[in-house]
């Protein structure tokens, strides 16, 4: 048996996914979770679940007394966009209050290794000069998402000072596709992918495109799409580093350096679903970067990280095989 890992967020989307590959990887799993979005069937039989928020002391005080934790991969989090601006204390509890929470009592164990999902939304709107966007890039978040996830980061780099916390923090672009066994299921769904998916199955639904006057080719937003199998197999790398105390930096953008616009992203569904998709276009909204692309060079030297999936008709055949077989259509 290899090492023991706490996951934080394992019912969600990225978690289970996490689980599912650290566990075939021989890795020991404990999951925290409250279930806020996630879902209790999504997680795996041979993990030890603990039914709760992380930011409930007496729970975790339990899980880090049972369990010998050789590392926490720290991934539950509040995480829609558009949520954060109309109820921003919610993300700043979650993501930020909640998740020091969880240092503190890793410190009272002396639990002292943490890999975290952050994120793009920290770089704000980039200049153009700045794409693709490297780790030095200025952090200037434009929404209480991006702003806590930011604050998160700081206050790792203040425990890796005060406490001896070693750290990872991934900073994802877009993740997308799905495991035969695991994939995308939010409530409500936010991402373009899914969305795409329903809008093929049901013709009553209204895909919504947001502006197409952006500065790009053909007018709408270009994102940096991952596949969540590479993304899982980042986790892996920032783990196997932190456990052999290998030097590494802190941080990593995780993408592929290259990006899809909107309309790609639909017309490649067209052709992997083989089926119409109707959307309308709408505004822009409010603090959508016109461009979000990774300069993910670093995380691939440092760390070693191969992607092997890195095509956009794999990742929505994923997907919608996924859709097909676990939601329905
Ligand atoms: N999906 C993406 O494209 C993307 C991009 C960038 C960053 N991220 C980050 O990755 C992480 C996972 O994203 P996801 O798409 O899997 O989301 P998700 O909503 O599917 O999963 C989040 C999980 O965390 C759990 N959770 C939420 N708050 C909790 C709390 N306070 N205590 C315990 N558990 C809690 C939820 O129940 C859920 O199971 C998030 O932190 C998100 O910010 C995701």
């Amino acid at each position: 048996m290899k090492a023991t890992v706490l996951v934080s967020g394992a019912a969600g989307y990225i978690g289970s996914v996490a689980t599912e590959i650290l566990l075939s990887e021989g890795y020991k799993i404990i999951v925290i979770d409250d279930l806020s979005t996630g879902h209790e069937k999504s997680l795996f039989d041979g993990v030890t679940f603990y039914k709760s928020t992380i930011g409930d002391s007496k729970t975790l005080k339990k899980i880090f007394s049972e369990n010998k934790i050789d590392i926490v991969l720290h991934i539950a989090g509040a995480a829609i966009v558009s949520e954060s601006v109309t109820n921003p204390l919610k993300y700043f509890d979650i993501n930020f209050c909640q998740a020091q929470n969880m240092l503190d009592e890793m410190i009272c164990f002396n639990v002292k290794k943490i890999v975290f999902s952050s994120t793009c939304a920290i770089y704000g709107i980039p200049k153009d000069s700045d794409i693709p966007i490297k780790e030095e890039t200025e952090t200037n978040p434009i929404n209480p998402y991006g702003e806590s996830k930011l604050l998160f980061e700081n206050t790792l780099k203040w425990y890796k000072e005060n406490h001896g916390i070693d750290f990872i923090s991934l900073r994802y672009f877009n993740v997308a596709g799905a495991t035969k066994k695991r994939g995308e299921k939010h409530n409500p769904e936010t991402h373009l992918i899914p969305l795409i998916l329903k809008a093929a199955h049901d013709k009553n639904y209204e895909l919504m495109l947001f502006g197409n006057d952006y500065p790009t080719k053909d007018g709408t937003a270009i994102r940096d799409y991952i596949h969540v199998i590479d993304l899982n197999y980042a986790h892996l790398k920032a783990i196997e580093t932190l456990l052999q105390n290998k030097s590494h930096n802190n941080f990593y953008n995780l993408g592929y350096g290259h990006g899809y616009s909107v309309l790609e992203i639909v017309n490649a569904a067209k052709e992997v679903l083989q089926k119409e998709i109707n959307y309308k276009i709408g505004k822009r909204r409010e603090g959508d970067a016109p461009v979000l692309i990774a300069n993910a060079t670093k995380i691939r030297t440092d760390l070693n990280w191969t992607p092997k999936h890195d095509n956009i008709y794999e990742i929505i055949k994923s997907a919608s095989e996924f859709y097909k077989n676990f939601i329905g259509y």
